[in-house]
């Protein structure tokens, strides 16, 4: 293949992944592809496709997002108070327990329990695959 004409978004996933193994050596970095099946817990209500708002709103680049911030979905004010930024930090703690972690959201869900679970879901909305 003629690597001139590899676009320039394949090349930032190249970096991106090869960070994401870095990682893994590191500290238990999750797997996408687990995360895939965990996410089946969330499809319900959520779409990963941007600009789609079902129950809940599009987790399209959800990872590094400010909370609260996709146009157009009416947002509990508890959600719009709580003023985060979703990193995998922030998505573990939420995820583990919704409504302890922002009481009074309308996320009616009742989280993720296992810490291994909800790193391989991180890893997949960061670099969701198909
Ligand atoms: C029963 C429906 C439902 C399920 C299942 C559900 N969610 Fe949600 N989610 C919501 C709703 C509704 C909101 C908005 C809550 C609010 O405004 O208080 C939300 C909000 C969120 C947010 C904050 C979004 C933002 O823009 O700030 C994240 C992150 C999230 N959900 C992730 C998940 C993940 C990951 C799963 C699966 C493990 C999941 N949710 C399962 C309904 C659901």
């Amino acid at each position: 293949m003629n690597i001139r004409f590899v676009p320039a978004g394949l090349k930032l996933l190249g970096v991106a992944s090869l960070a994401l193994a870095g990682a893994a050596s590191a500290q238990t970095a999750g797997d996408p592809l687990k995360g895939k099946a965990v996410y089946n817990r969330c499809v319900a209500c959520h779409d990963m496709k941007p600009g789609v708002n079902k129950i809940g709103p599009s987790l399209n680049g959800i990872v590094g997002r400010k909370s609260a911030t996709v146009p157009g979905f009416n947002y509990s004010p508890a959600m719009k108070k709580a003023g985060l930024t979703w990193d995998p930090a922030t998505l573990d703690a939420f995820l583990e327990k919704p409504m302890k972690q922002i009481p009074g959201n309308r996320m009616a869900f009742v989280g993720v329990p296992k810490p291994e679970d909800r790193a391989n879901l991180i890893a997949y909305m960061k670099a969701p695959t198909k």
